[in-house]
């Protein structure tokens, strides 16, 4: 069977980092048998320039038709300036309530032949493998009533609602304790519950949830602590789960922790493990269109796409393999390249595909 998988370029250096993943699809494609059909469509400020909207109807149907979605990057200065419903980042949000995509998942991996670009000192970091799951469709970012009023004094004030169901957190609980299975059975959940009411409700929601899963060692951790625990020790944390903004907030953190966010991929899953892929980073406008980004980070999605939406562990882990084999031999792109020779987007594009190939004659 012929797996559908939309791909959503995006602005900035998504084009290019979606280019250089879908050389390594096609290599899939060739030599290993792997059966997909592609449907791109536009999506953000992309999606703006040609039909007006950040998510146009006809992408949105691609999307709800298709197993799975890769996702590029969105964004950029040009579209800074459009009213809040017209902007780039809009089109994302909408794609992840649309289609239910409650679970983000975002590893930070350190990998050991890039243990040095990490701010932190190496042994901190050395080894660090965690897991944040965020939740991605409530919370602050969605909660209404929410804009910008004037109060009778003719002052305006602005306000957001934090608002989440039991359902909502039993749902994000359920996923973390599930992830936490199939690693070292650790989990943090992280809320600010000595302030917010419905962080009492969270945790309350997430113990319960916990007696489900008697193996897995769960604890609590207030978010200011959890901000400060990341970068004091890092390697404490196998799995940690959290709210909406607090997760925006707690990845960037770790992802920078591995001192190489151009290295991550996520995956955003609903109910069913359909789901949509895409690198942590943004769309980088200042490097977009000169073949200077580094496209691991969509690689490494599209890995992710294999394995949690179409079950193809193998061909996931061949990309992962063929990753590490790229780094073990010194190409970088200048973002991991500290002092040393870079390459650029496209050549460790080719560079991958070549392991995938070398292996596949092995
Ligand atoms: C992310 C981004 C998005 C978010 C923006 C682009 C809307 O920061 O995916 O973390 O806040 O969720
Ligand atoms: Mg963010």
């Amino acid at each position: 069977m012929s797996a559908k998988i939309a791909v959503l370029a995006g602005d900035g250096i998504g084009q290019e980092i979606i280019a250089a993943t879908l050389g390594v699809l096609e290599c899939l494609q060739q030599e290993f048998g792997f059966a997909a059909e592609l449907e791109h469509a536009a999506i953000g400020g992309a999606g703006y320039d040609a039909y007006g909207q950040p998510l146009p109807e006809q992408t949105l149907a691609v999307c709800q038709q298709a197993d799975a979605i890769l996702f590029g990057a969105i964004g950029g200065p040009q579209y800074d300036g459009l009213e809040r419903d017209l902007r780039p980042e809009k089109g994302l949000l909408k794609l992840r309530s649309s289609l239910s995509l409650f679970a983000n998942l975002r590893p930070a991996i350190l990998y050991p032949q890039l243990a040095d670009a990490s701010s932190l000192k190496s042994e901190l970091v050395a080894g660090l493998d965690l897991m944040i799951v965020r939740e991605l469709t409530g919370g602050i970012y969605f909660g209404e009533p929410r804009g910008i009023r004037v109060l009778e004094n003719g002052e305006r004030q602005g306000f957001n609602t934090l608002v989440y169901a039991e359902h909502e957190i039993e749902r994000i609980a359920r996923s973390a304790f599930d992830i936490a299975m199939l690693r070292e059975r650790r989990l943090c959940s992280v809320d600010k519950a000595n302030v917010l009411e419905v962080s009492e409700l969270w945790r309350e929601v997430v113990s319960r949830v916990g007696l489900d899963y008697p193996e897995v060692e769960l604890n609590h951790m207030y978010v200011d602590n959890a901000s400060m625990q990341l970068v004091r020790a890092p390697r404490q944390f196998d799995v940690m789960v959290t709210s909406n903004l607090f997760g925006d907030i707690l990845s960037d953190t770790a992802a920078m922790l591995t001192g190489s966010i151009g290295m991550l991929p996520s995956a955003s899953l609903d109910a069913n493990a359909r789901g949509m892929y895409e690198p942590v980073h943004g769309s980088a406008p200042d490097i977009a269109g000169k073949n200077l980004a580094n496209p691991l980070a969509t690689i490494l999605s599209l890995a992710m796409l294999l394995r949690y939406s179409l079950r193809e562990l193998e061909l996931a882990e061949r990309i992962e393999t063929a990753v590490g084999e790229v780094l073990d031999r010194g190409i970088r792109t200048a973002d991991i390249a500290g002092a040393a020779a870079s390459v650029g987007t496209s050549e460790m594009g080719m560079a991958v595909v070549t392991a995938l190939r070398s292996a596949a004659s092995r």
